[in-house]
C-alpha cells in the first residue's frame, strides 16, 4: 500500500485532480515545449536504442508519455503495440493527433499511481517521468504485474539531485541489465535497463 492508499478516497481523488490540472495548465501554457528542443532528442533516441536491443518489436507501455515525444522516435517496426498514459489530458490529446492513424497505438489520461490495464508489455518505460511521484519503487511493483516474465523496465532519469534520489529508491529493488548516458549541452540523462529483484 503507498502513502496515497492510505488517504481516504475523497481526499485521494483531490489530490490526484489538482495534480492533473497543474500538468494541464502546464502543457497549455507552453511550458513543456522544450521538451522538443533537438537537445532532447538525444536522450530519447538512447532509449529507443536500447528498446531496440532489448525488446525488438516488442509490446510497449509508456507512462507519463507527454506528447508522443517517444513514439515518435521509433521506428515502426520497433513495437507491435505501444500504449502510452499520461496524467494530463493536454498532453494526450496532442498525442493522439499526431499518432491517430496506427491502430496499433493507444494514448490514454491516468494517473501512473491509479492506472489498471488488463494487458501485458514486453518493456514498461519511464521517460523523465517516475521521478514525479514521491515512491519510485511502489511505482515499479505496481507496473511489474503488467510485464511479461521476460519483461523489462526502461526508465531514464536527468541528473541532478532530484534524479539521484529518484535513482537511490530504485536501485535496491532492481538489476541493472544495461545502461546509457547521454550528454550534451542541456545536460546528462541516464537511461537504464532494469529488472525487479
Ligand atoms: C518532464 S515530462 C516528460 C514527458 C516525456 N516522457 C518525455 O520524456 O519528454 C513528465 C511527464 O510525466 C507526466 N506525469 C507526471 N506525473 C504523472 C502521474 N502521476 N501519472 C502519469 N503521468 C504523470 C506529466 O504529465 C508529463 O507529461
Amino acid at each position: 500500500m503507498t502513502w496515497l492508499q492510505t488517504l481516504p478516497a475523497w481526499f485521494r481523488r483531490a489530490i490526484l485532480r489538482d495534480r492533473a490540472a497543474r500538468w494541464n495548465h502546464q502543457y497549455a501554457s507552453g511550458r513543456w515545449e522544450r521538451l522538443k528542443a533537438p537537445q532532447e532528442a538525444a536522450r530519447l533516441d538512447a532509449c529507443a536504442t536500447l528498446l531496440r536491443r532489448h525488446v525488438p518489436g516488442g509490446r510497449l507501455l509508456e507512462i507519463g508519455c507527454g506528447e508522443a515525444l517517444l513514439q515518435q522516435r521509433l521506428a515502426s517496426g520497433d513495437f507491435s503495440r505501444f500504449v502510452g498514459v499520461d496524467i494530463s489530458a493536454v498532453a494526450i490529446e496532442r498525442a493522439r493527433v499526431i499518432t491517430a492513424n496506427d491502430p496499433r497505438v493507444t494514448y490514454l489520461t491516468a494517473d501512473m499511481r491509479e492506472l489498471e490495464l488488463a494487458e501485458k508489455f514486453d518493456a514498461v518505460i519511464f521517460t523523465e517521468s517516475i521521478y514525479y511521484v514521491p515512491d519510485p519503487a511502489a511505482v515499479l511493483r505496481r507496473y511489474a504485474r503488467l510485464l511479461d516474465p521476460d519483461g523489462v523496465f526502461v526508465v531514464s532519469i536527468f541528473q541532478n539531485k532530484r534524479g539521484a534520489e529518484a535513482w537511490a529508491q530504485i536501485h535496491p529493488v532492481t538489476t541493472v541489465v544495461d545502461r546509457t548516458t547521454t550528454t550534451n549541452a542541456a545536460g546528462s540523462w541516464d537511461c537504464e535497463v532494469l529488472r525487479l529483484r
